[in-house]
């Protein structure tokens, strides 16, 4: 039995803004995709990866990946999060026979702790068949209305903020991207929860933190320099 990293990585990188697809933007002198992947394989607890590339740099994605050996393939990505993952997981499906958990990997997250992937793996091992990584809030959380008031203050100690690696039982992972149209989903868990199946939370880490905006960029840069 094995364990698949599905990496979608097929996004623009728009709110990043530096006009290249955020998975080639350089980091300490490899693409931030490279850095992904090389950690997915660290963990030490991954079979297999398939990554989702952006298709108009299809080729690129290839050779960046060539040089992280036999166990990981390139397919192109879809037009949303949800479409790239989907077309990921068909790919799995069709080269590896024996899966037992799929993980679901942002590209984005590119220095998440080997922890982070053995944690999540051994839960849906244990029988949880939804697992996420998650945060405590840090922050004051206040909802507020389209005209800037306040409506409310929000009790944060229930509330988590939720990263990936995602880590599911593959039947159910299947059964959630066949069923779902994905709207306004932007987690897999988030197909999950729309069957009415629970979902089991562990501890994530702040080095997981998904690289968005240039901010996120120089902080991950500071992470990887320590
Ligand atoms: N992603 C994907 N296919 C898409 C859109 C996003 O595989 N059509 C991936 C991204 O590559 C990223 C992850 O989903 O690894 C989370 O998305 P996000 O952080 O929003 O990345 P981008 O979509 O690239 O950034 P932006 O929204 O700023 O353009
Ligand atoms: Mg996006």
């Amino acid at each position: 039995m094995s364990v698949v990293a599905l990496v979608p990585a097929a996004g623009r990188g728009e709110r990043l803004g530096l006009g290249v697809a955020k998975a080639f933007v350089p980091i300490a002198g490899h693409p931030l995709l490279w850095h992904a992947v090389r950690g997915v394989l660290a963990s030490g607890c991954v079979d297999a990866v398939v990554v989702a590339a952006p298709g108009s740099d299809l080729e690129r994605a290839v050779a960046t990946m060539a040089r992280l050996g036999e166990a990981v393939s390139v397919v192109a990505g879809g037009a949303t999060r949800v479409e790239s993952v989907r077309l990921a997981l068909q790919h799995a499906d069709a080269m590896l026979p024996e899966i037992d958990v799929v993980l679901v990997h942002d590209a984005a997250r590119a220095f998440t702790p080997p922890a982070v992937f053995t944690a999540v793996v051994d839960a849906v091992r244990r029988g949880h068949p939804a697992v996420v990584p998650v945060l405590p809030l840090v922050d004051t959380v206040k909802q507020v209305d389209g005209t800037g008031r306040v409506v409310a203050t929000v009790d944060r100690s229930t509330l988590r903020s939720v990263q990936t690696p995602q880590g599911f039982a593959p039947d159910l992972l299947r059964r959630a991207h066949e069923q779902s149209g994905g709207d306004g989903v932007t987690d897999d868990a988030g197909l999950v929860e729309a069957l009415g199946e629970p979902v089991h939370a562990v501890p994530g880490d702040p080095t997981a933190l998904k690289i968005t905006t240039p901010f996120d960029l120089a902080l991950a840069e500071a992470v990887l320099a320590r």
